[in-house]
């Protein structure tokens, strides 16, 4: 390998860890990052001295930094953002990323009807994807500077083009340069991914396949990732050794399931906003039943409120004795599908509320709006939580929740969930599709007695201490250095 001067650690994703702003008096401001995928990258941002995180301008003042030569320093991150042109960001994210990619890989398609894939969708790709691609390697070339040696970790499928570019951009550097891409969503069957067209098909396996190391939460998308890599492309995939050769090159592909800071959530869960919150959670009538999550089809919401109307409409004696409190944080509200998936879980918790509901007790409380304190609050205090998603890369919500509850609540857990590897032991599994198995599951879990609930609890409680996000960290910094030695 080339010797000379080692480069920073780059941390690559389309989302970053601030959004700045300037406020009236014309002082530049920031937001810290929402999400479990900025809060894990940060601990690894934290253990590499000097690293650098790469991510897209989503604000005027966004823009503005990202058009200052060095990177900015902001909450002992170096942070260097990336504009992008609006039309081609816009076509990337509202259109090939979300909804084409993040559909197929969470199987949300109503196949006999879509999608409908033609010229949008190659626009979308050659005007949209691929520019925001290109743009994220060059930046990343440009960070790498004269360092022979860089390590580089790139971060989901909004990127997946990047590892390709990065190759090219790099020229001799990429020799001594260390590449891994993590896709932090499901990736599904051969069969589904063969919905997208050819040039996506392909064109993005063979970018993949151009990293040293592509990642994933959960052993059968690794699985899943090979086996589409033979069938599409012909690769030499060990499945078992978890190697795919294709193009003269050994491609890595590992599990290392993402998880959370316990302390960061101790500390959060005693925090003021958190106890004021709490005043509220604990108002509600009845046992707490409790879904925490983006409003994103793949969430499931509607399927969970059907099953839980399912449930009362069998159990009249839960009437009055239950509240489901569902936290949703808006998301991707540009995209059709999104908007329309909004409206059918307001109408389905209305329509669950009227047949239901008394003067006195409101069976579901939605909110579709922001509010984390309220979510950690709940976190404390549920009984039951429902996490029953069609697929989810892992779902960190179900980890979250398990250190800081405090009343010994029952998970009900999807069985398509990622999570699902680690916990579902644990858990009550549920098939998301089956609303009478989640409104008997559902009844189970509202039902445990006390003994059975400690012991499910804190066996969730312990697994998830025994993989935390340094444990995440780890695991990888371990195979980097592996990588290199393999290299030589
Ligand atoms: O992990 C999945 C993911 O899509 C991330 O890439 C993303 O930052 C997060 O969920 C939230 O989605 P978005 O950035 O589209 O709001």
């Amino acid at each position: 390998m080339t010797q000379g001067r080692r480069g920073p650690t780059i941390v690559v994703s389309n989302r970053g860890p601030v959004t700045f702003s300037r406020d009236e008096e014309g002082e530049r401001g920031h937001s810290r990052g929402a999400g479990g995928l900025v809060t894990a990258l940060n601990a690894v941002l934290r253990r590499s001295e000097g690293a650098v995180w790469i991510a897209s301008a989503q604000s005027e003042e966004d823009a503005a930094v990202a058009r200052e030569p060095a990177p900015y320093e902001v909450e002992d991150l170096r942070v260097r953002l990336v504009e992008h042109d609006g039309a081609a960001y816009d076509l990337m994210y509202n259109t090939l990323a979300n909804p084409l990619l993040w559909f197929v890989q969470h199987g949300l398609y109503d196949l006999p009807r879509s999608p409908r894939l033609g010229d949008d969708t190659r626009e979308a790709w050659e005007k949209g994807y691929v520019p925001v691609n290109r743009n994220f390697a060059r930046a990343v070339a440009e960070t790498v500077g004269d360092a022979s040696s860089s390590t580089i970790l790139l971060h989901d499928y909004q990127l997946y083009m990047t590892p390709l570019f990065l190759r090219e951009e790099l020229g001799d550097r990429a020799e001594g340069a260390f590449i891994s891409l993590f896709v932090h969503i499901p990736w599904p069957e051969p069969d589904l991914w063969g919905i997208l067209p050819n040039y996506v098909r392909r064109g993005v396996l063979e970018s993949l396949l151009s990293a040293d190391v592509v990642a994933f939460h959960t052993r059968g998308y690794a699985r899943n990732f090979m086996e589409t890599a033979a069938r599409v492309l012909g690769a030499e995939a060990d499945v078992e050794g978890g190697t795919v050769r294709y193009a003269g090159r050994e491609v890595w592909v590992r599990a290392y399931p993402i998880s959370i800071d316990p302390d960061e959530f101790g500390q959060l869960a005693g925090s003021e906003a958190v106890l004021e919150q709490e005043r509220f959670v604990k108002d509600l009538p009845g046992r707490l039943l409790l879904r925490v999550d983006r409003t994103d089809l793949s969430k499931n919401v509607v399927r969970g409120f059907e099953a839980y109307g399912r449930m009362l409409e069998r159990h009249p004696e839960m009437a009055g004795g239950v509240t489901f409190l569902a936290q949703l944080q808006p998301s991707r509200g540009d995209i059709p599908e999104y908007a329309a998936y909004m409206e059918a879980v307001g109408r389905t918790a209305e329509e669950v509320n009227a047949r239901h509901g008394t003067d006195s007790w409101r069976p579901i409380e939605l909110f579709m709006q922001d509010n984390f304190p309220r979510s950690v609050a709940a976190y404390k205090n549920y009984d039951v939580l429902l996490v029953n998603a069609v697929r989810d890369g892992m779902n960190l919500v179900a980890k979250e929740a398990a250190v800081v509850n405090e009343r010994n609540g029952v998970l009900v857990l999807s069985e398509y969930a990622g999570a699902h590897e680690e916990l579902g032991e644990h858990a009550l599994t549920v098939n998301p599709y089956d609303l009478d198995e989640q409104a008997d599951a559902l009844h189970a879990a509202l039902t445990m007695p006390e003994d059975e609930r400690r012991r499910r609890a804190e066996a969730l409680r312990e697994t998830v201490l025994g993989n935390t996000i340094d444990d995440w960290v780890e695991a990888q910094v371990r195979d980097i250095e592996a990588h290199r030695g393999h290299r030589g």
